[in-house]
């Protein structure tokens, strides 16, 4: 039978998701298994049901949900010896030389704070002002005018990059599969 990957997503305005849902196709195409699900406080491993996680989850001010941090925590044995990736989705990872993970500094706060096992990838999210509420769209505007971004209220834009989310899934399915 084939390995059984656990997807979680987190995020608000659905790219997290999106991203996940790309992922999954491949996870499935490389024949493994896979169930879908979202970050909440009750998102849980059944170590009895899946062998890998794979956690896709924005930044939103600078931090991770954390149910993100409560995931961790509560798996932390069986990540120890379960194949697991992250992916972060963000805003500053539009600009190519800003998806390195290392380089990343609320990836990285993330891994140290929380002690994350495995692998980390970095992808860029969506910008998408008609959806936020006043007080966010003034703020993602002021930090889009800082990082030379676009700040006309009316756009909607997909940073995200397909290829390089298709690569990091075959890339995880070979470890998961392993
Ligand atoms: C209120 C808000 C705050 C955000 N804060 C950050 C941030 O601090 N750093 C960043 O790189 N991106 C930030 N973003 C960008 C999101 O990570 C990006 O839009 C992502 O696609 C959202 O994913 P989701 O659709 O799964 O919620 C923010 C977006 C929103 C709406």
């Amino acid at each position: 039978m084939g390995k059984r990957v656990l997807v979680v997503h987190g995020g608000r305005f659905g790219q997290s998701a999106k991203i996940a849902r790309a992922m999954d196709e491949v996870l499935q195409a490389a024949g493994l298994e896979t169930e879908v699900t979202e970050l909440g406080r009750s998102t849980a491993v059944d170590p009895a049901r899946h062998d890998a996680l794979l956690l896709v989850t924005s930044v939103r001010y600078g931090y991770f949900d954390r149910n993100a941090y409560r995931l961790v925590e509560r798996h932390r044995g069986w990540l120890e010896s379960a194949p697991s990736q992250l992916v972060t989705v963000s805003l500053t990872a539009r600009k190519d030389e800003k998806r390195d993970p290392q380089e990343h500094s609320y990836t990285q706060k993330f891994l140290a704070k929380s002690g994350w096992p495995g692998a980390a990838e970095v992808v860029a999210g969506a910008l998408d002002y008609p959806r936020y509420r006043i007080w966010d769209r003034l703020a993602i505007q002021l930090i889009m005018k800082i990082t030379d971004g676009p700040t006309d209220p009316t756009l909607s834009i997909e940073y995200t990059d397909w290829q390089q989310v298709r690569a990091a899934a075959r890339r995880f399915a070979a470890s998961a599969a392993g």
